[in-house]
């Protein structure tokens, strides 16, 4: 049964998700978190919805034995893969994701002149899927919308490369200037791991341009489905906890973790894919 102390799920395919917990635990400190990276098998963004979907599955199920009050898909190729379906496979759950959080930030965040040029960078699954175009057109039917694919970014982050490494910089210059130069207003960080380059990204875009991450909208719309449905009063009550749980045991997971969250992490829980493979597959998933 769901109660106060309930935890709120989160969820990415390694570390990039700690960026939408770090907004969650500012939004609402007293609620308790359990994050879930998928470390043993990121990247997400190269892999089919199929994969996608099935691995989400895998977490979800894994972590509904805890009574989650809620469940975010940090992930923007998981919520551009899968939410729909993983909304419909488990309608117990209330699950959100960050696609459409981050489309009305960048819309807002567009102004009120007329046909902004909005920029999109994510995953190649993210991009591919269109799920950005649709969700932005609803909130700025006149916008121009430049979506380009940055396949590498989310391995260089999950490899702990600073935003001074050369690497790093090469790697955004080629992404970032095509848009740059086709007058993009409006860049949406559409993955959850891009924001740990956010102070690079905005030198090299220029600060004309507004940067989007979304990780601040998906804490407060978590915050308002959580009021709308009687999950949470105020939140005068102490610092909830935050517990991670890793599909692959490295050390690497904690240590780069405190650049998304700025804090000591406690050893993550262990959970191998076998295991996650294992429970889904059986009869009392769901
Ligand atoms: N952080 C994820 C996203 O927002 C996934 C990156 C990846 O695993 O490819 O898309």
């Amino acid at each position: 049964m769901i109660s106060s102390g309930s935890p709120i799920v989160v969820l990415d395919s390694g570390l990039g998700g700690l960026t939408v917990v770090r907004a969650i635990r500012i939004t609402l400190p007293s609620q308790n978190i359990l994050y879930f990276g998928d470390t043993a098998r990121v990247p997400y963004g190269s892999k089919s919805a199929a994969t996608v979907t099935s691995f989400v599955r895998q977490i979800i199920t894994y972590l509904s034995t805890y009574e989650p009050k809620h469940v975010v898909i940090a992930c923007n190729t998981a919520t551009a893969l899968s939410l729909k379906t993983i909304q419909e496979e488990f309608p117990h759950l209330s699950i959100s994701g960050v696609v459409e959080p981050g489309a009305k930030a960048a819309a807002e965040a567009s102004g009120a002149g007329a046909a902004p040029v909005i920029g999109v960078i994510g995953t190649e699954a993210t991009i591919r899927s269109g799920a950005y175009e649709r969700e932005i057109i609803k909130y700025r039917p006149d916008a121009r919308i430049l979506c380009h694919p940055t396949p590498l970014l989310a391995s260089i982050v999950e490899e702990g490369r600073e935003d001074n490494d050369p690497l790093v910089i090469l790697a955004l210059e080629q992404y970032l200037k095509p848009l740059v130069q086709r007058g993009v207003q409006t860049l949406v960080l559409g993955c959850t791991h891009y924001p740990v380059y956010r102070g690079l990204i905005e030198r090299i875009v220029g600060e004309e341009v507004a940067v989007i991450d979304s990780a601040d909208k998906c804490a407060q719309d978590v915050r308002r489905i959580l009021l709308a449905d009687g999950k949470i009063a105020g939140d005068d009550k102490p610092k909830g906890f935050l517990k991670c749980f890793v599909t692959d045991d490295s050390p690497r997971f904690a240590r780069l973790a405190r650049r998304f969250l700025d804090m000591e992490l406690d050893a993550p829980v262990w959970v191998s894919p076998d295991e996650l493979h294992a429970l889904s597959a059986s009869p009392l998933a769901n």
